[in-house]
């Protein structure tokens, strides 16, 4: 949830190229944009990031730049970042909300300071002001505000005429990229992947000043860390074929991620999956945690290890601490695509202070989840751009087919990526399902077992890709209550790998809905039957049909498919 990016630099640089690393992290939000430089430029507006911003070449070294998801504050120009302080001296970027910025706000005010926007993150920039009118350094005003501020930042600030980046960071993401004659900072790796491979990790509580010549790291009594480099691995896929969306493109790399994943946990991370499945062996308790997507992923994952006899459970991390009891004995399992989700990293902290240990998957290197956990592994499904998670999602739940596999299940998995790759032969029928579906202002998806989680997969996807209100439930569940919103003509697609389902579909079918079937076996509804070996190959399957389901339902209704309204990718707040 919003990005943030800075770069300091021994030469003058295009605003335009700043503009371009902006834009590889607007899958963090893109309500609005802005950028300012030492050298007097500052420009915002509301909308995406424009491919072409025009705003010349500038004579600066040092800029920062932010893409914002709203939290704070309507879409507005005056809301978008940067912010400055009274003067237009000091310009400053954030991730992440100060909690106290009312409290903050009222004392500046006090003091004589104007307020422009509805911002929290406005706060800064004046707080930062002040300290500087009583004389202070911008490092004791940085430290001062870490000292008074309660909440979450990754915070860039730089002032006209002054050739360093000032940063600081508590519990959002914030990294620094080591480029040829300078360096970046941004919240992820993505915004400088394609330049360099050498990065800096920030931990909690540290500011930085970074500038061309170097970078100097300090905690926030303004102690010195040292801090080195390390070199990171990312997989951005090539374009080899032309999709209108990366959702489409991403859909249609699932076979090729779904392979490299399971190559390497026979050979790189051989040894960490079988370190995985030694820790949960071990543990007396075994907890997944994720949201979204990856909580869906973490439901076939309970199911699958069910079947290796383990007995695990899965919560969403946002009511972690509610609904679980956790002690030295328990393994956390945290699953995240972008390991940076807020409400997964508040679990974990939950989880430590508890004595639990922690093992995570992950997409993302180095993400925070990864840096929290005793041992990570990646499901190497490369760079994913669509909002929406789809070869993340299929690439983690192989990854805990595999780990159920190392702890007993009996599943021929190696055959999956050739299988998936076969179901887009279904693509046309997918294709004539969406036009048949568009219209619809309800679909309902059930599912029994296994493809319990799928259905509740396909659910999101159609909700928040196709903007269609659906429901993912349990086929037995239907009886109970929902039973009552079918009508004529009302969608229920049923995933049937199972007996039961169909009577749960013939239910909903006697009261006059348009049941469709997505199969394994041959059925007396209209559907599809996918040729699939193996229970977690359906699962895949119905998954991955799901997903272009949804994204053709999308086209049809003329959406924003890769960046639908009111999401962004990596969401960073509670
Ligand atoms: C759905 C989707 C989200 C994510 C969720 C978790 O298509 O993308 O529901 O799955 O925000 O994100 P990660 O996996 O990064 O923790």
């Amino acid at each position: 949830m919003c990005g943030i990016f800075g770069i300091a630099n021994k030469n003058k640089f295009l605003l335009s190229d700043v503009i371009n690393s902006l834009k590889r992290l607007e899958y963090r939000g893109y309500d609005s944009w802005g950028i300012a430089t030492n050298d007097d430029i500052m420009e915002k507006k509301v909308g995406e990031i424009p491919v072409n911003s025009n705003l010349g070449d500038g004579n600066a070294k040092v800029a920062i730049s932010h893409t914002r998801w709203a939290t704070h504050g309507g879409v507005t120009q005056a809301n978008a970042h940067p912010h400055s302080d009274c003067t237009g001296n000091l310009f400053v970027v954030h991730n992440g909300i100060i909690e106290n910025y009312l409290e903050m706000k009222d004392l500046l005010t006090q003091k004589g300071h104007k307020f422009l926007s509805e911002t929290d993150t406005e706060v800064i920039a004046h707080f930062i002001e002040e300290k500087l009118n009583e004389s202070k350094s911008p490092d004791e005003a940085l430290q001062e505000f870490m000292k008074n501020s309660r909440g979450t930042f990754a915070v860039l600030a730089v002032r006209k005429g002054d050739n360093n980046v000032y940063a600081a960071k508590r519990d959002s993401p914030l990294v620094l990229g080591i480029l040829d004659g300078g360096y970046a900072i941004a919240s992820d790796i993505y915004a400088f992947s394609d330049k360099t491979n050498r990065a800096v990790w920030f931990e909690n509580d540290e500011y930085a000043v970074i500038n061309s010549s170097g970078f100097r790291i300090f905690d926030s009594d303004g102690k010195h860390v040292n801090r080195d480099a390390r070199t990171f691995e990312w997989k951005e896929e090539t374009q080899g074929h032309y999709y209108d969306h990366y959702m489409n493109k991403e859909i249609h790399e699932v076979p090729d991620v779904a392979k490299r994943l399971l190559v390497s946990l026979q050979r790189e991370q051989k040894m960490q999956l079988e370190q995985l499945a030694g820790m949960v062996r071990k543990a007396g308790k075994i907890i997944f945690v994720a949201v979204g997507s990856s909580y869906h992923a973490s439901l076939l994952g309970t199911f699958f290890l069910h079947k290796a006899g383990i007995d695990v459970q899965t919560i969403i991390a946002s009511e972690f601490r509610d609904y679980t009891f956790v002690d030295e004995d328990t393994l956390i399992l945290a699953i995240s695509q972008s390991g940076e989700t807020m409400d997964v990293i508040e679990a974990l902290k939950t989880a430590k202070q508890r004595g639990a240990r922690i093992a995570s998957i992950v997409n993302v290197p180095y993400s925070t989840v990864q840096r929290m956990s005793e041992l990570s592994i990646q499901i190497l499904a490369g760079q994913e751009i669509c909002v929406a998670a789809t070869k993340s999602f299929i690439n983690q739940v192989m990854l805990l087919i595999a780990l159920a596999a190392e702890l007993g299940y009996r599943q021929d998995y190696d055959k999956i990526p050739e299988e998936l790759q076969r179901l887009f032969d279904f693509e046309d029928e997918v294709k004539k399902l969406a036009r048949k579906l568009a219209d619809s202002k309800d679909i309902y998806i059930i599912g029994r077992g296994m493809s319990y989680p799928v259905s509740r997969e396909i659910a999101l996807k159609l909700k928040e890709i196709s903007y269609v209100h659906a429901e993912g439930m349990m086929g037995g569940e239907l009886k109970h209550g929902t039973i009552a919103l079918i009508e004529e003509g009302t969608p229920v697609i049923g995933l049937v790998d199972n007996e039961e389902i169909i009577s749960n579909m013939k239910e909903v079918e006697a009261r006059g809905a348009e049941v469709i079937s997505i199969s394994d076996c041959p059925t007396e509804f209209g559907g599809m039957q996918l040729p699939v070996g193996s229970e977690a190959s359906f699962a895949l399957g119905a998954s991955m049909i799901g997903h272009l389901l949804s994204y053709y339902i999308a086209k049809e209704r003329g959406l924003p498919i890769d960046k639908p309204r009111n999401l962004a990718k990596s969401v960073t707040v509670k």
